[in-house]
């Protein structure tokens, strides 16, 4: 047996896969992944094709980011691993936080708590709301509120703010206090609104109805992505944040914004929030800020969330939460040279010109095809098109033939991804004019191609 053979054989036999049946890897085992350079991965087979997923919306540098990994390397040589917990910490979480707090400050961000990755960063996030409100003496304000489709990664409190019943229901109960808000998503909505600001307005209305109902001194804070990723890149409009920030200051709720995709540039800004003139309390980070080489995260917290705790002479400002893992020295220097380079290429600029060739592409390929229901994106390096197999009714279109057509995209040199109806596309913010014009010849062939049902 060579070693191919062996890689082959074990594939999905003695590993279960996330966000997959273990029988549909037995079935379908996943491509083996063996090296990358660029933007581009090449299997066991020798194929090698863009990656337009960008790894999972991380590898936003591409993977031959040499500054990051040289970091890495360094760092286990001098410190591989030591604990923030109370009383000790170390060189690179220091200068992190410094650095991450110059980042951020726009965003009227001043401090970070570190963690092990996004659905740490949201738990995170989440738990210091109900503590931030306890401190003040509002103890009451214990419930959350979310966005349908929204998706804040799996861990219990994290998939109870979930909008989508995937994530949700195969593990409920999930935490008590937690409702959520029709997301402004103009290919479906419940008000059958197609106009982007109307749909943002009501929608606006939707939460105030719910924070009426629910009353808002029961209310700890409200999270969501300023654009929704996994959902399917759902683009609200430039009015929506803003309204959910003018909503719950007045309420006294507390704004997280999930920027566990949306932080470091992928928007064609900054942050997520930055793109949308707004300040939220906390911003949840992750993914890119080690460029996906290193499982790390911060929670970034404001001022005014900053003073609460800093100012507290109880005991109650005590943060009794924190991760192994947090402000892990490697993670730490990954993430200072990754922060450095980030900056140092300016990929922003390219994620928003290249971001526009993308969604302009997808637009003009919306013309030709007939599976395309919906191109969503507009806003830097993610976008998305929703496969229908009937237009006038929107029927979704058939799990076989999203994945043929995956299949063929990527025998035509890209990986994409197919999230339920949804291709979705997210590649590193270096891609090239060439890459972006490659993605969408790939993506045609492969729409030429697909099957219809039946
Ligand atoms: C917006 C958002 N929040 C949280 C998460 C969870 O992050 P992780 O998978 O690193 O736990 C994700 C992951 O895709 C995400 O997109």
């Amino acid at each position: 047996m060579n070693a191919s053979n062996f890689l082959k054989e074990n594939n999905a036999q003695h590993m279960w896969h996330p966000m997959a049946h273990p029988k549909d890897s037995h079935d379908n085992p996943p491509k083996i992944i063996t090296s990358a350079q660029g933007v581009r991965i090449r299997d066991i087979d020798g194929h090698e094709a863009i990656d337009a997923v960008g790894g999972l919306w991380n590898v936003n540098l591409g993977f031959s980011a040499d500054p990051v990994k040289q970091a890495i390397t360094d760092q286990l040589a001098t410190l591989p691993y030591y604990s923030i917990f109370r009383g000790t910490t170390n060189d690179a979480a220091i200068e992190l936080s410094y650095e991450l707090a110059e980042f951020f400050a726009p965003d009227g961000m001043r401090t970070a708590f570190f963690t092990s990755g996004g659905s740490d960063s949201v738990e995170t996030a989440l738990r210091l709301a109900r503590q931030y409100h306890k401190i003040r003496g509002e103890a009451g304000r214990v419930k959350y509120l979310s966005l349908k489709k929204g998706y804040h990664g799996t861990h219990t409190a994290g998939a109870s703010v979930n909008g989508n019943a995937n994530f949700r229901a195969a593990y409920e109960p999930l935490l008590p206090g937690c409702f959520h808000i029709p997301a402004p998503y103009e290919y479906r909505n419940p008000f059958n609104e197609s106009d982007p600001l109307k749909l943002a307005q009501l929608c606006i209305a939707a939460l105030e109805d719910e924070i009426a109902f629910q009353g808002a001194s029961t209310i700890a804070a409200f999270i969501m992505e300023p654009i929704l990723g996994a959902g399917g890149v759902i683009v609200p409009h430039n009015s929506f944040m803003p309204m959910v920030r003018e909503v719950c200051t007045r309420h006294g709720i507390l704004l997280i914004s999930d920027e566990v995709i949306t932080a470091y540039g992928r928007t064609g800004a900054w942050s997520g929030s930055r793109l949308w003139g707004v300040q939220p309390d906390m911003m949840c980070t992750a993914k890119a800020i080690t460029n996906g080489y290193f499982p790390f995260g911060a929670v970034m917290l404001s001022n005014q969330v900053v003073d609460v705790f800093e100012s507290d002479t109880s005991a109650a400002g005590f943060i009794g939460h924190g991760y192994t893992y947090s402000g892990h020295p490697v993670g730490a220097a990954a993430a200072l040279a990754c922060l450095k380079e980030t900056i140092r290429l300016d990929v922003t600029t390219n994620a928003a010109a290249r971001g526009t060739q993308m969604f302009d592409g997808l637009e003009k390929l919306k013309m030709k095809h007939e599976l395309i229901g919906d191109v969503r994106g507009g806003h830097g390096l993610m976008s998305a098109i929703e496969l229908v197999s009937d237009r006038s009714t929107k029927a979704l279109v058939d799990k076989q033939i999203a994945g043929q057509i995956q299949d063929v995209i990527y025998n035509h040199g890209v990986m994409v991804r197919v999230s339920g109806p949804n291709l979705i596309l997210s590649p590193p913010l270096i891609v090239t004019e060439q890459d972006v014009s490659d993605i969408l010849h790939a993506i045609d062939a492969g729409l030429s191609d697909a099957k219809p049902a039946g």
